[in-house]
């Protein structure tokens, strides 16, 4: 992709973006390197797959981009503001507000309801009122089941939710790992479909990690990360073309003034 985040004057940076991500494990004594370089950008409004094997860090890459976990070396830039530079509790605040998380295993809160689950993160910000819940749950066809415990739930029922829940602070991005991994096919793909159209409808950046090609397939941008870095699949060759490249300026001149008050 080589897309850097260097933008025209009177443009908005895009929202996402990654430089020159670098990640490792240790086991043992052993360093096993997972992402060896990683530049990538997010725009506004477009769904991106990360189509990856078992093992090849698509969720290690989704918690860096999330600021759930620190790179070794790299940048996570938030509209070019350096997420390494925010305070844990503004990067708390940040994730909460920015980002809608999806997760494979669902991950409601089993002594919640549906409706309370769905409220949940406006709740850690203080908002009580229930209706914008009741919406979201509207929104995935979930109201008939809004008193229901997790557990009382199928589990196409319950990544609904967790998909509602994930809408509830109306966040700029959505990032889903594996969401239809637990689902039978059938079931799997209603629930991407209903991410899609929520994704759509309502403008967000969907970042989507799956090894599953066909569900790759339905990203406007089909990336594929193997051997610690991303590639693009070119829709019109199906080849897939290395997205590195140095960034041509530092990060400090690409900071927005705003977010200079956060350094
Ligand atoms: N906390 C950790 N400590 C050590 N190794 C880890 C840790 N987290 C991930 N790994 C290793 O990093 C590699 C990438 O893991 P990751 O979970 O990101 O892969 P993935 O592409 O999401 O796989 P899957 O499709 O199975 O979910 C794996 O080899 C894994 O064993
Ligand atoms: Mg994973």
């Amino acid at each position: 992709m080589n897309e850097t985040v260097n933008t025209q004057q009177g443009e908005r940076p895009p929202i996402l973006a990654a430089e020159t991500l670098h990640k490792s494990f240790r086991t043992g004594s052993a360093s096993v390197p997972v992402l060896t370089g990683i530049d990538v950008v997010f725009r506004e409004g477009v769904c991106y797959t990360i189509q990856g094997v078992s093992g090849s860090g698509k969720t290690t890459l989704l918690h860096l981009l999330a600021g759930l976990e620190d790179p070794d070396t790299g940048q996570i830039l938030y509209r070019n503001q350096d997420i390494s530079r925010f305070s844990r509790k503004r990067l708390a605040a940040w994730r909460g507000r920015a980002i809608g998380l999806v997760f494979q295993a669902y991950h409601l809160l089993p002594e919640l309801t549906a409706l309370e689950n769905v409220n949940l993160p406006a709740m850690l910000f203080g908002q009580r009122d229930p209706k914008p819940g009741w919406e979201l749950l509207e929104a995935v066809g979930m109201t008939h089941r809004w008193q229901h415990r997790p557990w009382e739930l199928s589990g196409g029922e319950q990544q609904r939710v967790a998909i509602a829940r994930a809408l509830r602070n109306d966040p700029e991005i959505l990032m889903a790992d594996e969401p239809t991994g637990n689902l039978d096919e059938e079931t799997g793909l209603e629930v991407i479909d209903l991410l899609l159209d929520l994704q759509k409808s309502r403008g967000k950046t969907l970042v989507l990690a799956t090894h599953d090609p066909r569900l790759a397939q339905k990203g406007d941008q089909q990336l594929v990360l193997t051997g610690g870095k991303l590639e693009r699949v070119d829709p019109t060759s199906a080849a897939s073309v290395p997205i590195s490249g140095p960034p041509k300026h530092s990060l400090e001149s690409r900071l927005e003034p705003e977010s200079k008050t956060y350094l």
